[in-house]
């Protein structure tokens, strides 16, 4: 952690200890219950270009298909709107991962399905939101494309861009990419299509009693 961060990381604790927070009637069981569900943030973690987004997706198509209450967050969305102060440092890469878990956090708490695509590069990162989960199930999604391959696809042109020397801080090239050690699911997308790459998704949150 960059001394920037541990000096945020220590203001907002100040300022956390000065909160008494508020039990609330209606509760994330209840809430889920209603749905038929059990409530779960599936984050999928990967370099850009890897396949986050494609494979999130078709998860989302089919657990709308299954009648299941979802919300698929998606990295260059947020960053759009919610997240469109932060840029790509270390420190804003953390802050953007933060709010998207404090996001999910909530979503999930209202009984949903949360599908989180972003990059999270770092594991200490991607730990900090895995132990911010109070009522619901984390499952770390590796979606494991090489950069190499990354590069050749280059869906956005970012890749060709930033080996030219027009994107800092790009991930995997001039910025870390920690390739999660452990990942609840592993999947390798050379060779498999998206389809049965979401499939293995599908089957893996049934076994786990999610849907
Ligand atoms: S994260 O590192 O903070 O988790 P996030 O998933 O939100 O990243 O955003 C990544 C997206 O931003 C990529 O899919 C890509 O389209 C775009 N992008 C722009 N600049 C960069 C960069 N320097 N490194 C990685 N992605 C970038």
């Amino acid at each position: 952690m960059t001394p920037e961060v541990v000096r945020t990381n220590a203001i907002r604790e100040k300022r956390r200890r000065a909160v008494v927070s508020q039990q609330l009637t209606v509760t994330c069981s209840s809430r889920s219950a209603l749905k038929g569900q059990s409530p779960a943030v599936l984050w999928f973690t990967g370099l850009s270009g890897a396949g986050k987004s494609t494979i999130a997706n078709l998860v989302d198509v089919r657990l709308l298909e299954l009648k299941k209450h979802t919300y698929l967050i998606d990295g260059d969305n947020v960053r759009c709107g919610l997240n469109s102060d932060l840029g790509f440092s270390d420190g804003d890469r953390a802050e953007n991962i933060r709010r998207v878990g404090e996001v999910a956090k909530l979503m999930a708490d209202a009984g949903l399905i949360v599908i989180v695509a972003l990059i999270s590069p770092l594991t200490v990162d991607r730990k900090i939101v895995r132990d911010m989960m109070e009522t619901c199930k984390f499952l770390e999604i590796f979606v494991d494309t090489p950069f190499e391959e990354c590069a050749r696809r280059d869906p956005k042109g970012l890749y060709a861009k930033a080996i030219r020397g027009e994107i800092k801080n790009f991930t995997g090239l001039d910025s870390p990419y920690q390739t999660p050690s452990r990942p609840d699911i592993h999947l390798r997308t050379i060779g498999a299509s998206p389809d049965e790459l979401s499939r293995q998704v599908e089957q893996y949150i049934q076994r786990q009693g999610i849907i």
